[in-house]
């Protein structure tokens, strides 16, 4: 079977570096772009292709499709992760930050995607995964833009899944709880936010990026191309979800 390549979005730290390694652990070629250089990443994997480009700037996401094409010829799966989740009071949400948040979480996605599509079609298979959050369904009420724009991103989801069903390419989401990353830790998990949030799951810890692994490697396997327009909630049993 041909080897399959993977496009990371936000892959210097957190969930995307955990999706980087762990797809070239299993076989997959791997890009993986960011903002910011990806040395931890980057140290880990091998023939790894690391991009630094802004997903909410078009030019760039172009560019840097250019260079997975030049260094890999094809490109199958793409997942869907940068993200911002800035916490604060509606009344101080300003309209610049609220399109901050938009543009990272929800429109970025469809930009990477609009790049990346033709390769796709081109292969003749593909796996469009989008990382939201549970946070649509426990709706923290400081987290008002993040929540919007993650439920956004299941309708871009479900919508696209219709879209592409045809074409054999799947487009899932995967709805993570509160992860241990040093982003979380530094903003949402601060003043109890783990403990909180754990309290509500039947399994009685905090969730680590490894525990989301199994289910990227589930929705992008050869065998799941039945599985389209999802969100798989993997939040310990929460019991809002
Ligand atoms: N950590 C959690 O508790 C949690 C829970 C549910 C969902 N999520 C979602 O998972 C994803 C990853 O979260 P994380 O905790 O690993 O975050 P993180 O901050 O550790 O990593 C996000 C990465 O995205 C990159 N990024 C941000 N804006 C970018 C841009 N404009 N262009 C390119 N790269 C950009 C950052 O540089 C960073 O490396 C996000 O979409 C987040 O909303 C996280």
């Amino acid at each position: 079977m041909e080897t399959r390549t993977a496009l990371v979005t936000g892959a210097a730290q957190g969930l995307g570096h955990e999706f980087a390694v762990a797809l070239a652990g299993h076989g997959y070629r791997v890009a993986g772009l960011d903002l910011v250089p990806q040395p931890e990443t980057a140290g880990k994997v091998l023939d790894y292709l690391e991009l630094t480009a802004d997903v909410t700037d078009e030019t760039q996401v172009r560019q840097a499709l250019e260079r997975v094409i030049d260094r890999f010829g094809t490109l199958h799966i793409l997942v869907n992760n940068a993200g911002v989740y800035p916490s604060a009071a509606f009344e101080e949400t300003t309209p610049d930050e609220w399109r901050r948040v938009m543009r990272v979480n929800l429109e970025a996605p469809f930009l990477v995607t609009q790049a990346v599509l033709p390769h796709l079609r081109a292969a003749g298979w593909g796996r469009i995964v989008n990382i939201t959050s549970a946070a649509v369904l426990t709706a923290p009420p400081t987290m008002v833009p993040y929540v919007t724009s993650k439920m956004g991103l299941i309708g871009f989801t479900r919508a696209l899944a219709s879209a592409l069903g045809p074409c054999d390419i799947t487009v899932n989401a995967i709805a993570p709880s509160m992860v241990r990353t040093a982003t979380a830790e530094r903003t949402v998990g601060a003043d109890g936010g783990f403990e909180h949030v754990r309290a509500q799951q039947a399994v009685p810890r905090t969730q680590l990026p490894s525990d989301l692994v199994s289910t990227l490697l589930y929705v992008i396997d050869e065998g799941s191309g039945f599985l389209t327009g999802q969100t798989l909630n993997v939040s310990g049993g929460s019991a809002y979800l």
